[in-house]
């Protein structure tokens, strides 16, 4: 089945399409310099882009979108650009409820969400609560996220286990240390999209990437819409993915089922 993105001519087959993608949304501030804005503007239109990416998104049916809104590291930012950063994310927690909810979009965020402040907590709480038995898609914010300190929480989690007894050393093997991480239900992260064109990945999600097909796209986030997905998907569908196999093992495996 062929599925379009936008209007025009982008189709894709179903088949190919990612189940869970990840986006490093990078270039907000790049764009309100060239467009002699103050940073939080770029920010401010990077929202729309997530709007327009999380419709479509959903449109296709991926099954997981999980964006990189602020990292462990940002709070290093001038306190005004983090101040004006959190007012957007409770602005898209508020302003987009019932969207999400209409269109049966489960959301979560994964990070220290404790050192977010209140007016970000409590919007973010509630409609985590709300969504939480929604199927549609599910909409991952990592907020005050940090791949490394993912895995570095994940590692106390399972010593608290086996410091009680429930955990054996040997037991820790790498689909049950996995099973601490914060994206444990989600299904495997097949794609991960870096806008801007830098080709970095800044502690994002570094122990879900292990197999996810990397797209570096030299378009600004907030100008990223859905017909930029619509060509990274397309980059996606174009890739053999061989999980440590041959390409001729892979073709016996498809010509066996
Ligand atoms: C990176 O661009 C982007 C961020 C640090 C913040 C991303 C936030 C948003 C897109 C808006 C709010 C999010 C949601 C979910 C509503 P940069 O500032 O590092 O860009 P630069 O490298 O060009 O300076």
């Amino acid at each position: 089945m062929l599925l379009r993105v936008t209007d025009g001519d982008s189709k894709m087959s179903e088949a190919t399409l990612p189940r869970h993608v990840g986006i490093i949304m990078d270039g907000n501030g790049r764009w309100a310099e060239a467009h002699g804005r103050p940073r939080i503007e770029g920010h401010r239109v990077g929202a729309e882009s997530v709007r327009d990416i999380t419709r479509a998104s959903r449109q296709l049916g991926i099954e997981a979108l999980t964006l990189y809104a602020f990292s462990s590291q940002n709070w290093q930012r001038p306190a005004d650009e983090v101040t004006g950063l959190m007012q957007l994310l409770r602005d898209f927690l508020i302003d987009e409820r019932s969207e999400i909810l209409d269109n049966g979009i489960r959301l979560q965020a994964i990070g220290d969400i404790d050192r977010l402040p209140a007016f970000v907590t409590e919007p973010l709480r509630e409609l985590r609560e709300v969504s939480a038995h929604n199927t549609g898609m599910t909409l991952t914010l990592a907020l005050s996220y940090g791949g490394r300190e993912s895995i570095a929480r994940a590692a106390q989690a399972a010593l608290r286990d086996a410091a009680a007894g429930a955990l054996r050393p040997e037991e820790l093997d790498v689909e049950r240390l996995g099973s601490y991480l914060p994206t444990a239900s989600l299904p495997p992260l097949d794609l991960l999209i870096r806008t801007s064109g830098e080709q970095r990945i800044s502690n994002f999600m570094l122990w879900e990437l292990a197999y996810a097909e990397l797209v570096f796209i030299d378009v600004l986030w907030p100008e990223f819409r859905r017909e930029h997905l619509a060509r990274c998907l397309e980059q996606y569908a174009g890739r053999e993915r061989r999980f440590g196999l041959t390409s001729a093992q892979l073709d016996s495996d498809i010509e066996a089922r």
